[in-house]
């Protein structure tokens, strides 16, 4: 298991290997239709993510995303409007949204015609009259086209791809631009509400509480209500034939499905124990953080690695080929709390999400009697493996992103903590960083300060031996 997730993980790295200098887009555009950023020191177009500048625009925030979307698996095509509410930081002239490979119809802002202009991947929206700071305002665009994933050196591959009978959508760190105009960076957390309408017998996945379904001349419509804030990246679809079951689990909805292409009973077997692992990780981290659960089973070789897509994670065929395979399940749901509703605020710190939810596969496979934790701790930590000890989990590099050292020695930070603080204490922290920052975004400084302030002692020295230095730590 571990090493198909190591093996993934060495993809993602070739995948982003080369990468050129980040401030590769330049901030001011040549395009004499596009308005100049108004500030110095203010990018419009990016939120100044060390790891990855463009990423996201600057300038306002976004509250919801309403979308309502409509694919044709005979075309590829997607037509789509997308109501974003969002409210200035700062007086705008114009501002970014985020867009991969489709093409704008119409735009308004508060109901009034804009002007938009692509440069890129970047759409700049320029309203009727600038916006002052603090104004909240709704921008609606039509856009359509044949959407495709995004195959850059910056960002590596994600995002939408066709598949034999419809379509998914998923990726990180970026995906979401792909499907629908956004702010695509995590900081940006916001409520989304998404419809899908596809020809009659197929089905339109997306994440959330389900909202039913309406059909009309052979289209259905399936609507989909997201009420805790979402990372863009989190936001998944995933249409086409599968075997949709929908139940309920502690009084939320519990929606599943298996792509109808996925031969035996593996894949749904797993997902039947979503319940069982969401309350193990419940025991130990606190309250699952939403309200609904589920999971997706797609089928296309192009997607061969498990996402945390929020509520709904998607899960290769792949992953159950061998059997009902738990421990990415449990993986993927340890991330609802952290990375889903504990969101990153710069990629850098990319280790509270992976190191964590390897961590809830350890002792995952312990309440299963698969090795304890502290097993697993002593055989990589006698281990003498390079790509864990000479890539610190803190500041892997933009190319590191999903490096072994993120997850393994990310997970071997938590237990080395842990044997430092106590059992105690250690869940403590766990439990009080889940609802500190519940539903926002959090920083690893966020988190050495809340293990410092609840074990009463400095920890400065080993956090950095344990995230920021090379090296094997002294234990
Ligand atoms: N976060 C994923 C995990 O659960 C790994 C991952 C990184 C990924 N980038 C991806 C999965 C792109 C699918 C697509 O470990
Ligand atoms: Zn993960």
């Amino acid at each position: 298991m571990a090493m198909r997730r190591w093996m993934a993980g060495a993809t993602a790295v070739a995948l982003l290997a080369g990468c050129g200098s980040p401030a590769t887009k330049p901030l001011f555009t040549a395009d004499p239709r596009l308005p100049a950023p108004e500030t110095a020191g203010f990018d419009p177009a990016g939120l100044g993510d060390d790891y990855f500048p463009t990423a996201g625009n600057g300038g306002y925030d976004v509250s919801s995303y309403d979308l309502n979307l409509r694919y044709d698996p005979a075309t590829g095509r997607l037509d789509g409007t997308a109501a974003i509410t969002a409210t200035t930081a700062r007086d705008l002239t114009a501002f970014h949204l985020d867009l991969h490979g489709l093409t704008v119809t119409r735009a308004d802002v508060d109901g009034t015609a804009a002007t938009t202009g692509h440069d890129g991947d970047e759409l700049v929206v320029t309203p009727a009259t600038p916006l002052t700071t603090g104004q909240t305002f709704v921008t609606t665009i039509g856009y359509g086209g044949t959407p495709s994933p995004i195959e850059d050196r910056r960002f590596g591959s994600g995002g939408f791809f066709r598949t034999r009978d419809g379509a998914v959508a998923m990726g990180e760190p970026a995906s979401a631009s792909t499907w629908f105009p956004v702010n695509d960076h995590p900081r940006d957390k916001a409520h989304y509400t998404i419809e899908v309408t596809v020809p009659d017998g197929l089905a339109a996945i997306s994440n959330g509480v389900p909202a039913g379904t309406s059909s009309k001349g052979g289209w259905t419509g399936w609507r989909w209500e997201v009420t805790a804030p979402m990372a863009p990246y989190l936001a998944m679809l995933a249409i086409g034939k599968y075997r949709v079951t929908t139940g309920e689990h502690d009084g939320r909805p519990l929606v599943t499905a298996v792509a109808d292409t996925v031969r035996g009973d593996d894949a749904q077997q797993a997902l039947a124990r979503t319940p069982e692992i969401t309350d193990f990780l419940a025991q130990w981290f606190g309250p699952y953080p939403f309200d609904a659960y589920g999971g997706v089973v797609v089928d296309d070789e192009r997607i061969d690695e498990a996402l945390e897509t929020q509520t709904r994670p998607i899960y290769p065929a792949s992953t159950f080929r061998r059997g009902p395979d738990t421990v990415t399940v449990a993986h993927e749901l340890a991330h609802q709390w952290f990375g889903d509703s504990v969101s990153l605020t710069r990629w850098r710190d990319i280790w509270l999400n992976e190191g964590f939810a390897t961590y809830a596969e350890w002792m995952w496979q312990e309440h299963e009697g698969d090795g304890t934790v502290r097993e697993r701790f002593d055989r990589l930590y006698r281990h003498d493996d390079s790509r864990i000890w000479s890539v610190p989990p803190g500041d892997p590099g933009r190319g590191g992103l999903f490096s072994d050292s993120v997850y393994q020695r990310g997970a071997m930070t938590l237990h080395a903590l842990r044997e430092q603080v106590g059992d105690d204490t250690f869940f403590a922290i766990l439990r009080t960083w889940a609802t500190a920052h519940r539903d926002g975004n959090a920083t690893t400084g966020d988190f050495t300060n809340l293990a410092e302030k609840l074990a009463g002692r400095p920890l400065g020295g080993f956090f950095d031996a344990w995230l920021y230095q090379t090296g094997r730590p002294a234990m």
